[in-house]
């Protein structure tokens, strides 16, 4: 979609106090097309910081600024960035990250990566709130909020090296023991490696590493 065509009235949205108070996705249209860097970015980029080394083979998915996998890479990963958004891709080749535009892991070939990162849209979104603009792609996670982390951790071990691992920003809003048994339905541990409390959610990024 073109960019003139990402931005909606929010005026017309209905005020969705759904979301305990939390910032709401009606809230943030016409402010941005690209997710900027957030309290959740910056959780998962201290934890990615921590777990890679020099010349580590890294990939951020929804990389949106770039901004984990810039993080990465000052850490001495050879990071690259995917996202679905093209102003997202733009901004993070600005920002000096390799980027691709895809869809979640389909661009990249089998057992390539030492880390996975994802910080994926987790608002629980109800159906009559979907507007199909940028920021909804970078924050609705659908009804269940789960929309893209269900089919991130069906694929992630496809891509990943023999001990490679996968960060996933979770948040209480979606139930993080549902994505925990998710993963272990396709081969995955999981542990928590950082949290978080905010006002309205605690964020956890959960290490993912195949069985
Ligand atoms: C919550 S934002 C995170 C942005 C950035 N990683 C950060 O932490 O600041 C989620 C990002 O996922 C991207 N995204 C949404 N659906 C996607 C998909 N199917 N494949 C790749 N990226 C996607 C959005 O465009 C957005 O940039």
């Amino acid at each position: 979609m073109a960019e003139d065509e990402q931005t909606g009235d929010a005026d017309n949205a209905d005020d969705p106090a759904d979301t305990d108070g939390r910032p709401a996705l009606a809230d943030q249209r016409d402010v941005e097309s690209v997710y900027q860097p957030a309290e959740d970015s910056d959780l998962l980029a201290r934890a990615a910081y921590e777990q890679v080394g020099e010349g580590d083979r890294v990939l951020d998915v929804g990389t949106g600024s770039g901004y984990v996998a810039a993080t990465m890479g000052e850490a001495g990963a050879d990071a690259v960035g995917v996202d679905v958004n093209p102003l997202a891709c733009r901004q993070a080749r600005e920002n000096s990250v390799w980027v691709v535009r895809g869809n979640l892991l389909e661009p990249f070939r089998d057992g390539i990566f030492d880390l996975v990162t994802f910080n994926p849209p987790y608002l629980p979104t109800p159906k009559e709130k979907e507007w199909d603009d940028w920021m909804e792609h970078a924050l609705s996670g659908g009804e269940d909020g789960r929309r893209l982390v269900d089919p991130f951790l069906a694929s992630v071990g496809r891509v990943l090296a023999p001990d490679g691992a996968a960060l996933l920003l979770v948040s209480s809003l979606t139930d993080p023991d549902a994505v925990c048994e998710y993963g272990r339905e396709h081969g995955l541990t999981s542990a928590r490696v950082a949290s978080e409390k905010h006002p309205y959610e605690e964020l956890s990024v959960l290490r993912f590493t195949q069985e």
